[in-house]
């Protein structure tokens, strides 16, 4: 494990430079991205060196890590949304290269068919993750067995009322989510988890000094072979 503590900005330029290398490398990469508040700063530096030619999309793939369910594509609180308003629009991605977890076909069948894309493409190069308040990776809440795939999520009241903030009211929050079951992740040949904030210090203490337990999601990173986490100084403030 390599903990990485700086500023944010900072904390997003060095992430930042992990998708030159790769891209650099193999312009053919799989990518797994996540949403969030965590990522944008990472994704604003992607688009800026995207533009400025310092690596290319074109060859790419990618898979984000979930979808609320009930949402559209067109949404504008889905993922899909999110990802081509933050990120896909921006750059040279080819976007029928670019996967998000249906939010509408919610059967256990496509949601395996999702980890089977993963594998069919070779697997994903470089997983980005960020973290919840109480230790969920994508939407893995905490109890979530850690050989599950790709799979339909009812979200706690917790993760509701945190992302409830970009909704009108918590009522228009979904109640299920779709993705990427503990295996789905672990089996990345690299990840990285940023977090960023104060309040994001208690479990960043947890996932990383803590026991490997599926109480606290993050932990079972412990056991990845290739993990980096980027920290900002408050959310390291713990350890
Ligand atoms: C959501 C996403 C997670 C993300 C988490 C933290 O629940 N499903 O992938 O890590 O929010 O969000 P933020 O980065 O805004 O704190």
């Amino acid at each position: 494990m390599k903990i990485i503590i700086d500023s944010e900005k900072r904390i997003a330029e060095l992430a930042a430079q992990r998708y030159v290398k790769l891209l650099n490398e193999k312009p053919a990469a799989v990518l797994g991205y996540a949403t969030g508040s965590t990522p944008l700063g990472l994704y604003a530096e992607l688009i800026r060196l995207n533009k400025a030619g310092a690596f290319s999309y074109a060859q790419a793939t990618s898979f984000n890590l979930d979808e609320y369910a009930g949402l559209d594509g067109s949404h504008d609180q889905s993922y899909r949304y999110f990802m081509n308003h933050n990120l896909f629009d921006h750059v040279d991605i080819r976007k029928d290269h670019t996967f998000v977890p249906s939010g509408l076909d919610l059967s256990p069948e496509t949601a395996a068919a999702y980890d089977k894309a993963i594998e069919a493409a070779g697997g994903i190069d470089l997983q980005l993750l960020g973290i919840g308040n109480n230790g969920h990776i994508g939407f893995n809440e905490p109890g979530t067995p850690f050989g599950s795939i790709t799979h339909l999520v009812e979200l706690t009241e917790s993760t509701r009322q945190a992302n409830s903030r970009f909704f009108a009211s918590i009522d228009e929050v979904p109640t299920h989510a779709v993705t990427m079951g503990i295996r789905t992740v672990m089996n990345a040949k690299s990840v990285i988890l940023m977090a960023i904030g104060k309040a994001k210090a208690p479990i960043m203490k947890e996932t990383l000094q803590g026991p490997v337990t599926e109480n606290v999601p993050a932990s079972v990173l412990q056991l990845h072979p290739d993990v980096e986490f980027y920290l900002d100084y408050d959310a390291a403030s713990l350890l």
